[in-house]
């Protein structure tokens, strides 16, 4: 692929970073991107119409389905909130395709176990169809990522309508479901398929729908269930042993078993907060309906991760993506609505200076339904203090950033074999309080190589509320110093500051901000040089945007002296 369309973008881009690099001054709230910047405008393309005996890619469903109103007047499309989704893009995603070769060129006698692995939930309706036929599950040089690979569309499509809406509800949440896991019926012909969704069906409705699809509206309770979305995000990865064979499995993704030691367990599901209801009911199909509906969930599915949505928005021409701009932005907004009001909290505690040592406790609470950060293990949120002396100059820095993305005086940034262990006290500017997971290989190296990775040297993502780290299973338990922190807790933790200011004078003010990163650095470092068509084009893409963090939250106090 050419490069100048990602070098006549930077330009553009550079303005769209979510925090001004690194400096004292950096504490102003994010802009949305719509504010300040002239981005790329397209339209929405046409999505996939294509059918096939198990599955119909989302042109086949999404026409009805659109031009949805709630009672407030608000379009609630299914369609438009889907497209500019991760979920929808998991298999245009280049950091996902990067990641795929670069995992196939470090194990090229593996290659075929790996692309069969990656596809399962990044181009699930491609990889179901071939596995139930024997047929080869390829994603590189020629398989589905190729254009003209029979089933491309079905790939492309990611993890589509008719994949989420006809998973049986036989087996979910048992073990056997999780890794991609779930069961989807391979007998019934097209014409007779099921579509499950949350509400009885009218009859009538529901005919038109198979007139047209295939599929027959049915209710199916799984779909209002955890345990529908564990299948894909509890993912245990296999891991290869020091004779180059496969040695076992690795939990590198389990947001819903942290869900379920937690107490949200029990009062919300992953769709109560990643499906938010709409405003009172809605007529669900735009042609042919029933009467209106309520609960409306809304197909938001917001998670973290902006920086990836940014490079799908600005490089929507060479990634081919269906969502339009607008689609894009409103889903960047809803990404940083989401981080900077349902996710985490901060305040600054005793405050106070003796003699020449600055001393206060930050508190961190946590308000996710999972670990935060969750998910995938290059995701991180540290703690960046800055304490301002009484002429307004910077007296002490931990955790800043630098405009390459990388952390000042964090050790795994600068140096891919250490890393910052979880503190409790902190005393001088190059200890920084990261919460991130840390990987490491069966001869006990720090690594990102998902199939290298066999256990976690550090963990201390923050944890959800009523998680109890002493009775955690192993597989989403604490690691590393956190596990005897007694203040490392449910929902939160408390970092003491113990800062010699000698030589300064107050009064001071202390600035306290949790920041998120949703590719870590040290994890698209150890990408770069790497020599694929895949992989150049992530870097190209990564290096045209800034890789700034999300300022999550912020609070700031006065100390006198
Ligand atoms: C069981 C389902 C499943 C399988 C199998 C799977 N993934 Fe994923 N992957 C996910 C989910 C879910 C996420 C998103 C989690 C999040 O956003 O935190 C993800 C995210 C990622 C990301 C981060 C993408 C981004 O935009 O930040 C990469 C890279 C990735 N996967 C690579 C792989 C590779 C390589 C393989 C094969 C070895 C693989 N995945 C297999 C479910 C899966
Ligand atoms: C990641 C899985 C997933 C994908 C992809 C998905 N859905 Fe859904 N959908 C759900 C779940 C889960 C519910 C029910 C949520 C609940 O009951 O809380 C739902 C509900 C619905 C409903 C009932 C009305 C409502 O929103 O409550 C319709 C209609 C629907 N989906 C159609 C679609 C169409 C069309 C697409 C593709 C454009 C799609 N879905 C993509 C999981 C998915
Ligand atoms: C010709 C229009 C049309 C097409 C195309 C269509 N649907 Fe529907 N869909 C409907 C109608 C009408 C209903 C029933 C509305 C009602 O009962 O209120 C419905 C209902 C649903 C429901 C809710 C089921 C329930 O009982 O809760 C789901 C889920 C759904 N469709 C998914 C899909 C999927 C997946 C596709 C593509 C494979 C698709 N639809 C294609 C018109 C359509
Ligand atoms: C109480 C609300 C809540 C519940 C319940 C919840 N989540 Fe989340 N989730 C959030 C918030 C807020 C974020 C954004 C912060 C973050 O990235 O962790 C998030 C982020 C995520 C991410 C993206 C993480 C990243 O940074 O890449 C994934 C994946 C995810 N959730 C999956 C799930 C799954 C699966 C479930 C059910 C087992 C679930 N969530 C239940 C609130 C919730
Ligand atoms: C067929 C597998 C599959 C199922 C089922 C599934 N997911 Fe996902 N999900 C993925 C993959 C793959 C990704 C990551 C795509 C990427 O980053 O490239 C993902 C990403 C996400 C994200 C992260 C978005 C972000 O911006 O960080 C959220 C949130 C999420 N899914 C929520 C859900 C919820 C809620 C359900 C259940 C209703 C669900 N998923 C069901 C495969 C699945």
């Amino acid at each position: 692929m050419s490069t100048r369309p990602f070098r006549l973008i930077l330009l553009i881009l550079l303005l769209l970073s979510v925090v001004p690099a690194c400096g004292p001054a950096q504490r102003t709230a994010p802009d949305t991107p719509a504010e300040s910047t002239p981005l790329p405008a397209y339209r929405a393309h046409w999505l996939p119409r294509e059918h096939g005996p198990l599955f119909s890619t989302s042109g086949a469903c999404a026409s009805c389905h659109a031009g949805l109103v709630d009672e407030a007047g608000n379009d609630v499309s299914i369609d438009a909130n889907w497209r500019s989704a991760i979920m929808a893009n998991a298999s245009r995603d280049p950091y996902w395709q990067a990641t795929v070769r670069s995992e196939v060129l470090d194990h090229p006698e593996l290659r075929s176990v790996i692309e069969d692995k990656c596809a399962t939930c990044h181009t699930p309706m491609a990889r179901f169809s071939a596995a139930a036929s024997d047929g080869e599950s390829d994603l590189l040089d020629g398989g589905f990522l190729d254009v003209d690979h029979p089933d491309h569309a079905f790939a492309i499509d990611g993890v589509s309508c008719a994949l989420c809406h006809q998973v049986e509800k036989e087996g979910l949440g048992e073990p056997e479901s999780f890794s991609g896991g779930f069961s989807i019926d391979t007998e019934r012909p097209r014409g007779w398929r099921l579509a499950y969704g949350p509400f009885p069906p009218a009859q009538g409705p529901g005919e038109v729908m198979r007139g047209s699809s295939g599929y027959r509206p049915v209710e199916g309770s799984q779909t209002g269930q955890s345990e529908l979305c564990a299948s894909c995000h509890t993912l245990y990865t296999p891991y290869v042993g020091e004779d180059g064979e496969v040695a076992g499995t690795f939990p590198e993704q389990v947001p819903y078993l942290e869900w379920q030691h937690s107490d949200h367990q029990g009062t919300s599901d992953c769709q109560d907060c990643h499906m938010p209801p709409a405003d009172g009911a809605v007529r669900i199909a735009s042609s042919g309906g029933g009467p209106p509906r309520s609960p409306f969930a809304q197909h938001r599915f917001i998670g973290g991760n902006v920086h990836v949505l940014k490079m799908l928005w600005a490089f929507g021409q060479e990634f081919d993506v269906t969502a339009s701009s607008e689609h894009f932005e409103q889903k960047i907004e809803q990404t940083l609505e989401q981080l900077q009001t349902n996710t985490a909290e901060l305040s600054v505690r005793e405050a106070s200076v003796t003699g020449s040592q600055l001393r206060f406790d930050v508190d961190v609470a946590s308000k996710t339904g999972h670990k935060f950060p969750t998910g995938f293990p290059a995701r991180r949120a540290w703690l960046h203090v800055v304490v301002e002396d009484a002429a307004g100059d910077v007296v002490f820095e931990s955790g800043a950033v630098n405009a390459d993305g990388s952390i000042v005086g964090n050790d795994n940034d600068a140096d891919p074999a250490a890393y910052e262990p979880h503190y409790r006290q902190i005393t001088s500017a190059d200890q920084v309080q990261i919460y991130e997971p840390i990987l490491e290989d069966v001869s006990g190296e720090v690594t990102t190589a998902l199939l290298r990775a066999q256990g976690y040297r550090k963990d201390n993502r923050l944890l959800p509320s009523g998680f109890d780290k002493t009775t955690a299973g192993a597989d989403f338990a604490v690691y590393g110093a956190a596990t005897a922190d007694d203040d490392f807790r449910a929902a939160g933790d408390t970092v003491s500051y113990r800062i010699d200011l000698s030589g300064s004078s107050g009064p001071f003010t202390v600035t306290v901000e949790l920041l998120y990163q949703s590719i870590g650095y040290r994890w698209a470092e150890n990408l770069r040089g790497q020599d694929a068509a895949e992989i150049d084009r992530f870097i190209d893409a990564y290096d045209a945007l800034d890789n700034l963090p999300v300022v999550v939250a912020e609070s700031s106090v006065s100390v006198e002296p």
